[in-house]
């Protein structure tokens, strides 16, 4: 466990989660990476070190602080492109930032091109002395982190046009593939009577997957750093990017339960270990679950979801009534090679769009990635709808997607499955799920642009990402913000040269 003041070594590495050998790229030498764990309040200060040398992937780097807000620390966003140079091989990044008021679950990962598919993802939590929910649970540390990930046999570069197909689901970095050995899989160890807060980080480049524990019921109570009303369900969906954070009792006899994580992919099944994990009891025998899944009585309902504190959605309350209201269409031209959004597909542009903007470059230009920039007035309510496209025939290959902005938690006042708008109480997160297609589902969401700086707004599935499912929303580039971020430090400017 590292904590908020802390070098994070990037470096190749050979290892076999899943009980095949393949070159990663690991922060820390593991996968997933190290927990980077922090108390509310706390400032960061992580070094980025870039021992990259394998040249079959990627050596440049740049690490992002999924879910962080970064209010006047946009240079410290991670974001390759957008927010920074990628950091060279040999060369460190300093990320200085303070969450402020943020608390929750959140998670790192290279933001650069595909890269964490090769292995850079690893979990950083915000505990909360003071967690009002801190009566439900006993329990809340290292070991309750269950971090689901898809995994590859291929090296990202040779994929960047598909198949997106994974070889394996790994839970807390270990699992088993069709075909493959019987691979150890991860062990969650829990004592009899004692109530378990299981932070869940979707960290997957493509699939979703399907969350369930044998014979335990689990109450959310948190999604992506935003606590919720508990709500007591028998499975959730988890889309690349989301997290949860849920409460299980553990109350039932002493054995072996099954955890599992059921991709969307088909070859991912269940049959052999695949896709799970172990609950283990104190007392049980150190030997396979024999449980069988529930029945799903109680069934994920985003629009349950309701946050703990805080009041309705800004603005009027009504569709398309916010001061700023973008409708955002995804598309896709030539196979899975090039996403769209409102029909331009995301160039990286040849100078990071934070760069231009200090220069002065602040209208749209040749440099910016043209069509790929939303410029917003500060301090105004922008209501984004977007709706679900699957892209290709049939619907399986592209989606459903889930989308994630950056230096924000947006109020999601129409989710996915639900045709009614929620301005009252609806959930905030910084990750959604679009839905389908055949559902007519609008995903809509809004924020205030209380937070200047580009963030860049996209699909977190990585291989979408990588084809240009993406735009940015450059917030309030006014003369006053220029100003501040000029203040970044010299070695921010340095990554370019
Ligand atoms: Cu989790 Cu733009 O990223």
């Amino acid at each position: 466990v590292l904590g908020p003041v802390t070098d994070l070594e990037i470096v190749n590495k050979i290892i076999a989660p899943d009980g095949y050998f393949r070159p990663t790229v690991l922060a820390g030498g593991v996968f997933p990476g190290p927990l980077i764990a922090a108390q509310k309040g706390d400032d960061f200060r992580i070094n980025v070190v870039n021992k990259l040398n394998n040249t079959a992937m990627n050596t440049t780097t740049s690490v992002h602080w999924h879910g962080i807000f970064q209010h006047q620390s946009n240079w410290a966003d991670g974001t390759a492109f957008i927010t920074q140079c990628p950091i060279k091989p040999n060369g460190t990044f300093l990320h200085v930032f303070n969450a402020r008021n943020q608390a929750g679950t959140f998670w790192y990962h290279s933001h650069l091109s595909a890269q964490y598919c090769d292995g850079l993802r690893g979990p950083l939590v915000i505990y909360d002395p003071d967690d009002p929910l801190k009566y439900m649970y006993d329990v809340d540390d290292a070991s309750t982190l269950i971090i689901l990930s898809d995994w590859y046999h291929k090296l990202s570069p040779t994929m960047y046009t598909g198949p997106f197909v994974p070889d394996a689901t790994l839970i807390n970095g270990l699992g088993r593939y069709t075909g493959g050995p019987l691979s150890p899989l991860a062990v969650v160890n829990v004592q009899q009577g004692l109530r378990y807060r299981f932070r869940i980080v979707g960290a997957s480049c493509d699939p979703w997957f399907n969350f369930t524990i044998d014979g335990h019921q689990m109450t959310i109570i948190e999604a992506d750093g935003n606590e919720v009303e508990p709500v007591v369900v028998d499975s959730i969906p988890v889309f690349a990017g989301q997290r949860y954070s849920i409460v299980v009792n553990a109350d039932q006899p002493i054995g072996n339960y099954w955890i599992r994580a059921l991709s969307n992919h088909l070859n991912q099944t269940f049959a052999g270990g695949q896709s799970s994990a172990i609950l283990r009891y104190a007392g049980a025998p150190i030997e396979d679950p024999q449980t069988e899944h529930g029945p799903y009585v109680l069934p994920f309902d985003e629009s349950a979801l309701h946050p703990l504190s805080g009041g309705p959605a800004p603005g009027i309350p009504e569709p398309g009534k916010a001061d700023v209201n973008i409708l955002l269409i995804p598309g896709l031209r030539g196979g899975q090679a090039q996403y769209t959004i409102n029909n331009v597909t995301f160039v990286n542009p040849p100078l990071p769009v934070l760069l231009q903007i200090l220069s002065g470059a602040q209208h749209p230009s040749q440099l910016l990635p043209n069509g790929s920039v939303y410029t917003l007035p500060p301090n105004k309510t922008v209501e984004i709808s977007m709706p679900a496209t699957e892209l290709t025939p049939g619907g399986a290959l592209g989606g459903p997607h889930s989308v994630h902005l950056h230096g924000h938690a947006f109020d999601v006042v129409r989710v996915a499955g639900n045709s009614t708008y929620n301005y009252v109480n609806p959930v905030k997160r910084d990750t959604v799920n679009l839905g389908l297609q055949a559902n007519g589902d609008n995903v809509t969401f809004r924020f205030v642009t209380d937070n200047p700086g580009p963030w860049f707004f996209h699909c977190h599935n990585d291989w979408h990402l990588h084809n240009g499912f993406a735009v940015v929303m450059a917030e309030a580039p006014s003369e006053a913000y220029i100003q501040e971020s000029k203040a970044a430090p010299a070695y921010w400017y340095d990554l370019c040269k």
